[in-house]
């Protein structure tokens, strides 16, 4: 399929066409981004596109879901690099809504919030984080009418939440999730890297070794929270530009966090500052 992706910008004419496909009795697929897009980006894309009949990507650095002293003014964007790959993968729609078009009585009118999931792992060190997520995602579901929207693994705790979401709402859109996505060596992609320096870039591989290593000793019969965190800390914390903001084990469906005994399905959630870069990434443990 040869599309010709075309740029959208204003909210209202994003619902109009949208009312139309689905008229058409057209199947709506889309990939909610912040832009600056990458592979893992890209294989949300192609999953749209191989699963609807109409593909919308929405390209929109959220300010809802950033705290005051984070990286809304510096996040990477580059809209023209965005369109191509958006382009490449054959999708419809290239949504890239101003503030003012997705939020017309300002910002903090009317919240989305889910309790408790939205609070833990990354919740707690980026409070009202996940509040800005869900409501922004629940506009472009809305606007979109996506019969299916696809989220990464990369961002497992969003993912759950965006899940619980759409069942606590009786949303008609199917949330599905997509397997993360790494560099050769094992970095998980994100829009963030392009901020390490040469030298965070190494330091920063210890995120994926730590999480090898844990699963390493899962798989080898440990089932005791603590040890196999420590198993993490072991390599991040050797390298010397790493802060740990937390390393959890929990339950892949509810995020309960376990302390002591870890069950046999589990997975493990880490956020760690890499030279000052706030990098994301987790792995099952079972499998
Ligand atoms: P963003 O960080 O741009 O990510 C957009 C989507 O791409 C998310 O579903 C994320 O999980 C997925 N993604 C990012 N890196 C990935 C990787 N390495 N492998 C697989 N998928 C990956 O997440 C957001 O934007 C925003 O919070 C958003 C949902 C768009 C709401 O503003």
């Amino acid at each position: 399929m040869s599309n010709q992706t075309i740029i959208i910008r204003d909210a209202k004419e994003l619902a109009s066409l949208t009312k139309k496909i689905q008229h058409e009795g057209k199947s709506i697929g889309l990939v909610p981004t912040m832009g600056y897009l990458h592979e893992g980006h890209l294989s949300l894309i192609r999953a749209a596109r191989a699963k609807s009949d109409f593909v919308v990507v929405s390209d929109f650095v959220n300010p809802t879901q950033f705290g005051p002293n984070e990286d809304y003014a510096t996040y990477p964007r580059d809209e023209q690099a965005d369109f191509e790959k958006v382009q490449s993968c054959g999708a419809d729609v290239l949504f890239i809504p101003t503030v003012e078009s997705l939020y017309p009585n300002g910002q903090g009118s009317t919240w989305v919030e889910v309790q408790n999931l939205g609070n833990i792992l990354c919740g707690a060190t980026r409070p009202g984080h996940f509040r800005g997520v869900a409501t922004v995602v629940t506009k472009l579901l809305w606007l979109s009418r996506a019969d299916y929207a696809f989220f990464g693994e990369k961002d497992y705790q969003q993912l759950t939440i965006l899940k619980r979401m759409a069942a606590d709402l009786g949303c008609p859109t199917e949330i599905i999730g997509m397997p993360l996505v790494r560099e050769a060596d094992g970095l998980a992609l994100s829009s963030r890297n392009v901020r390490l320096s040469p030298e965070a870039r190494k330091q920063a591989l210890s995120l994926n070794h730590g999480l090898k290593r844990a699963s390493a000793a899962f798989k080898a019969g440990c089932r005791n929270a603590e040890k196999l965190i420590w198993e993490a800390q072991a390599e991040i914390a050797t390298e010397k530009d790493t802060e740990i903001q937390y390393i959890s084990v929990a339950n892949p469906d509810t995020l309960e966090i376990y302390n002591g005994d870890v069950p046999d399905q589990a997975i493990m959630l880490l956020a760690v500052k890499v030279g000052g870069v706030r990098l994301i990434d987790n792995m099952r443990l079972d499998k």
